[in-house]
């Protein structure tokens, strides 16, 4: 297990391409997804994608506070509902905006074994699933943003 460098918007341009699906669920794997579960768990995050350690492979982790998954060849395969909410990156430090994205979303993936799991998520989850999984096409949060929030917004939320 170890800590990864976080790759940022701006210095390194493996953030803005497109991963490979995974077809291999070796011992590479297993150390990529505890190295990545590290990193995010580091740096405070609630989700972490491969590309963002600099590794362009389809593989995600999150957490919302409910425990950690892991996330192999994710893919959203239905969605319904629209809400706006609040986003940040590890990857694009010290910003944070609003985006629109479903309110609840179906997500077929494969665990670390290769065994095929589905997950149905709501609220942050949601979010954290439809973030993570645009990081393996090279798409961030800020390409959707609606508005950037702002210091004096966070306070007035009393966040
Ligand atoms: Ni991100």
């Amino acid at each position: 297990m170890a800590i990864r460098k976080i790759m940022v918007l701006g210095e390194d341009d493996v953030l803005r391409k497109r991963s490979r699906r995974v077809d291999k669920f070796d011992k590479r794997l297993r150390t990529l997804l505890d190295d990545m579960a590290d990193t995010m768990y580091k740096a405070d995050g609630v989700g972490l994608a491969a590309p963002q350690v600099g590794v362009l492979k389809r593989a995600v982790v999150i957490d919302v506070g409910e425990g950690l998954i892991e996330l192999v060849n994710p893919e959203i395969v239905a969605s319904e509902g629209a809400v706006v909410g609040p986003e940040g990156c590890l990857s694009v430090p010290e910003r944070r905006g609003t985006v629109e994205r479903p309110e609840r979303v179906t997500v077929k993936a494969q665990n670390r074994d290769g065994r095929e799991v589905q997950i149905e998520a709501t609220e942050l989850l949601a979010v954290a699933l439809c973030h993570e999984i645009d990081h393996l096409d090279g798409v961030l949060y800020v390409d959707k943003m609606i508005e950037d929030i702002t210091d004096q917004d966070e306070d007035e939320e009393g966040e």
